[in-house]
């Protein structure tokens, strides 16, 4: 006789042997497994979940931040609001649905949230029904600031007592002229945020479009790590990258390079030639997945008469190069999946990295003792 397994199926989450009725047929809660809860302490941060120009108050846009599906659009007073990207109901996605109103209907039978959460409306009760119980979807804090809309996944508490996200340097400043690249990218953020600091791959990576190969050039560099940020000031005065001679830097004024990182997933590098032209790359790294980043990299530059030439030209170039890392990252993270775990081995230059690493796999674990302690060193290597 076979005998009978209990069926696959989960049991419902609503209570016992009650009559089923709405109020019972409530959600199970939500599992915490997702990147957002398994990240340490650094779900506790801004991060950019959009353009500002991509939320509006006409149609949904979709967005996922460390695993977490969201949807963005504009309550009736403007202000971009995100919620959780899945209908309480049978769980569609709200962010195939319409915004009306200042409120955002899914698409599948028509529940209505308004921009705090609420659920308002639910046909299937009736046209003058007030919903029989309080639903409400998930709403995460935002921030609007430099044309870049910002989300909060740690305790909602955390967030207005958090400091503001980064201001993006360059923005709207006198002299200054900026535009912003998406990009899709494999790899973590400690990973990226290694490359976007990393100089000796630049003669290779982007052999003769940002520095040549072979030139066997030596650099020194300081290296300072502070309780959320690693600072490096290069010594190499007679450095040049790519185009800088021959059309922004006439005059041959030396330059000076900084590349900083600011913790969890901000890297900033500067450029700058005397203390009148340079430029400043930023790139704000979103983590999608664990390997899957969108880098919202803004380009901040100063060359005076130049900057409308500037203007026309530097968005291929730095496309270009962007590629060129999109294609090494993308190496490197294949990799990383087919043989799981780090095993690197490091030389002079990758203090660089491990001085990044150890804050961030600070705050991954949870930050369960005093951050690893400020230092500052001299390092040189060859590029
Ligand atoms: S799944 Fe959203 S209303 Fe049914
Ligand atoms: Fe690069």
């Amino acid at each position: 006789m076979i005998a009978r397994t209990a069926p696959d199926r989960p049991p419902l989450s609503c209570a016992s042997d009650a009559p089923l009725t709405g109020a019972t047929l409530e959600h199970a809660p939500e599992p915490r497994d997702g990147m957002r809860w398994t990240s340490g302490t650094l779900n506790a941060h801004w991060y950019v979940a959009a353009l500002s120009r991509q939320v509006t108050g006409q149609r949904p846009f979709a967005s996922t931040v460390m695993e977490e599906p969201l949807v963005l659009f504009r309550g009736t007073d403007g202000r971009a609001t995100a919620l959780r990207d899945r209908c309480l109901h049978r769980n569609a996605q709200l962010s195939e649905g319409d915004v009306f109103d200042g409120c955002i209907g899914c698409p599948y039978h028509g529940w209505t949230y308004d921009a705090t959460g609420a659920c308002i409306t639910v046909p299937s009760e009736g046209p003058d029904a007030t919903p029989a119980i309080a639903r409400r979807v998930e709403r995460f804090p935002t921030v609007e600031q430099d044309g870049l809309v910002w989300v909060w996944l740690g305790d909602p508490d955390d967030a207005s007592s958090a400091p503001e996200p980064f201001r993006l340097p360059g923005v709207g400043q006198d002299g200054w002229r900026s535009y912003m690249m998406l990009t899709e990218f494999d790899g973590d953020v400690t990973d990226l945020v290694e490359n976007f600091m990393d100089v000796p791959h630049t003669a290779f990576v982007h052999a003769g479009w940002f520095r040549k190969a072979g030139m066997a050039k030596r650099a020194e560099a300081t290296v300072e790590r502070t309780k959320g940020a690693v600072h490096v000031e290069y010594f190499q005065p007679d450095d040049s990258i790519g185009f800088s001679r021959r059309l922004l830097n006439p005059d041959g004024a030396p330059m000076t390079h900084t590349d900083r990182f600011f913790m969890p997933n901000v890297t900033r590098v500067d450029y700058m030639w005397g203390s009148r032209r340079g430029f400043v790359i930023t790139s704000q790294i979103t983590p999608v997945t664990r390997d899957r980043a969108l880098v919202y990299t803004c380009i901040a530059f100063r060359f005076g008469a130049f900057n409308p030439v500037a203007r026309l030209l530097l968005p291929a170039y730095t496309r270009i190069v962007i590629n060129q890392d999109v294609r090494i990252m993308a190496n490197q993270t294949a990799n990383l999946r087919r043989h799981g775990g780090r095993r690197f081995h490091g030389t002079e230059a990758d203090v660089i990295h491990r001085a990044i690493e150890s804050l961030r796999d600070h705050a991954l674990a949870g930050e369960p003792a005093p951050p690893p302690e400020p230092f500052s060193t001299r390092i040189a290597f060859w590029m």
